[in-house]
Parts: C-alpha cells; structure tokens; sequence
C-alpha cells in the first residue's frame, strides 16, 4: 500500500476507534464489601487466614489499595514516560522522525492523556463510592525509575535511541499486563471495562512503536546497536523487578490493624506464593519481550544474542 494511502487509513481508523472519540464515561457502580474490585490472584496476602479471618470488609480494602496502586501505576507511566517521548518525537529531539510518524505520535499523546484522565476519574469516584483513601499516591515507580538508572548510564547521544526502545518495550508490556486483567473473570464491570477500552487503544501503539523501532533501528550506528544491546538484559531485569521486601503489602496489613509478628507471619506464609507468580509473570512477558527484539533485529548482532543466551526465557 502507498505510504500516503497508508497514513489515511491508519487516521481515519483513529478517528473512528480511538476510546477518546468513542466510550462513555465509566461509572464505578456502589460499592459492597463482596464486589471485588482487583484479582484476589494478584494479592497474595488477601487469601491467607490471618487476613480472611479479618472479614469481606478488610480483603475489601486491601483490594481497593491495591487497584489504585495499579491505576496509579499506569497513569505514571503514560504522563511521564510515552507522553514524554512523543513529545520528544514531534519535536524533533529524536531525530529522523517523518510527519507520517509525527501524526501518530500526536494520536498516542491525546490517547494517553485520555487514559491518565480515565484512571483518575475512576480513582476518585472510587474514592467517593468506598470511604477508602489511598495509603499512598506514588510518584514514581519501579519501570520509571530502573528506565531513569539506565538512562543516566548511557552516553548522551544514546539516550533517545534507547528512550524510544524502552517506551515500546512498555507499551508492549503494558498492553498484556492490561488485556489479562481485562480478561479476569468475576471482576467489577466497570474495572474490566476500563481494561478492555484501554487495551483497544494500546494494541495500535505497541504496533506503532513496533513498526517505527524495526525501521529505525537498522539504521543506528553499529555502536549504539551494541552498547544498547548489551546493556539490555540488565535493564530488563530491573524494569520487571518485583519489590521482594513487598513494603507496601506490609504498610496496608499494618493498616488493618495486624501487629509486626502478624504482618510478618502473612508476608512470610504467602511469599512461596507471590515468588512463584513474580517468576511466572516475569518469564511470560521476558519471552514476549525477546521475541519483540528479534523482529526489531536488536538480536542480530552476535555480541548482543550472546549477552541473552543464559537467560530462561530465551525460547528457540
Ligand atoms: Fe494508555
Ligand atoms: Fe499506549
């Protein structure tokens, strides 16, 4: 298809599926101690006796916290890490990107800028419908913080090679991570609604990002090819790192009223338990993750796939 031709279709798809042009506003219905709110799957502490004896009420809560640490998590990452990097497209801070591109980035700014106002609509309903305040509203988090470690690391002319592959390793991240909650069963409505609106948009920016990192990257010197490369296996293992001293499940049983030998006792009973989720998680998506940078060609080079080659996740 000509490029021109091309273009037309990829805008006039956005014009007729973006969530921002076409979803109602997502009403977060009363709130009832039994509906749940977040997986009980993704928090371990919540299935374990000390916790369950605590009542519906209390497994309540600790879901909520951990739902807007989520949709804290990801309004994070949309306004301070691909917002910023479209920016950075459009105004030429990275360089070589064509109007074609630009036209899409301006796509994934208005998309994110909606989705970041999505969650904290939701957020604060969420707030209002159950009484319960968030115990924190984080800031930053582990993805933006392990993508600032490697950024400061590199040469300044690296930077935005590597910023661009770093969003487009997020957005295909956070396009699985956001498709399998929206595909939890017995959720909320509203939540499972706002992951399936979410993920409609997010598939069409790992694709974006995909195709723009496959043209692109041929093209680096073979230097910053390596050195990005080399440096990757790292970065990916601090950008999935789990927090394993799980500070904030330990605050929110705090919180609940359990004593430091009682929050120890449940940290402690269900860690086999969220080790082995953490591990499992982590080698799905490092797989998705390795056979992305294949198809994008980082692997090409000798020195970087043997930089991967003692890695479990690194599939034939
Ligand atoms: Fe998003
Ligand atoms: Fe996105």
């Amino acid at each position: 298809m000509p490029a021109t031709e091309l273009l037309n279709k990829i805008t006039d798809t956005w014009y007729a599926k973006a969530t921002v042009r076409s979803t109602p506003r997502i009403l977060v219905p009363d709130y009832s101690g039994e509906q749940l709110i977040y997986p009980v799957a993704r928090c371990s502490i919540c299935e374990h006796p000390l916790v369950s004896a605590l009542g519906p009420q209390v497994r309540s809560y600790i879901l909520t916290q951990a739902a807007y640490q989520f949709l804290y998590g990801v309004g994070l990452l949309e306004t301070k890490f691909v917002i910023q990097c479209c920016l950075d497209m459009l105004h030429n801070h990275i360089k070589g990107i064509n109007d074609a591109a630009k036209l899409q980035a301006l796509t994934v700014i208005v998309d994110e800028g909606y989705h970041a106002h999505v969650a904290l609509d939701y957020i604060i309903q969420m707030k209002k419908k159950s009484a319960i305040e968030p115990l924190e509203v984080p800031q930053t988090n582990r993805k933006l913080d392990a993508t600032a470690r490697a950024y400061a690391a590199l040469p300044e002319d690296m930077r935005m090679d590597f910023q661009l592959l770093a969003v487009t390793i997020a957005e295909n991240v956070l396009t699985d991570e956001v498709a399998n909650l929206g595909r939890e069963r017995e959720l909320a409505q509203s939540f499972t609604t706002l992951m399936m609106d979410h993920v409609r948009d997010e598939g069409r920016h790992s694709r974006f990002f995909a195709d723009l990192m496959k043209e692109r990257w041929p093209q680096l010197p073979r230097e910053t090819q390596e050195h990005i490369g080399l440096m990757l296996p790292a970065y990916l293992d601090d950008f999935l790192g789990a927090d394993l001293s799980r500070r904030f499940e330990r605050r929110i049983l705090a919180e609940c009223g359990l004593s430091d030998a009682q929050a120890e006792r449940v940290i402690d009973e269900s860690d086999p338990h969220f080790s082995t989720d953490q591990e499992r998680m982590k080698k799905s998506i490092l797989q998705r993750i390795y056979r992305l940078l294949n198809q994008i060609g980082v692997l090409e080079l000798d020195s970087v796939k043997d930089a991967f080659s003692d890695r479990n996740y690194v599939t034939s």
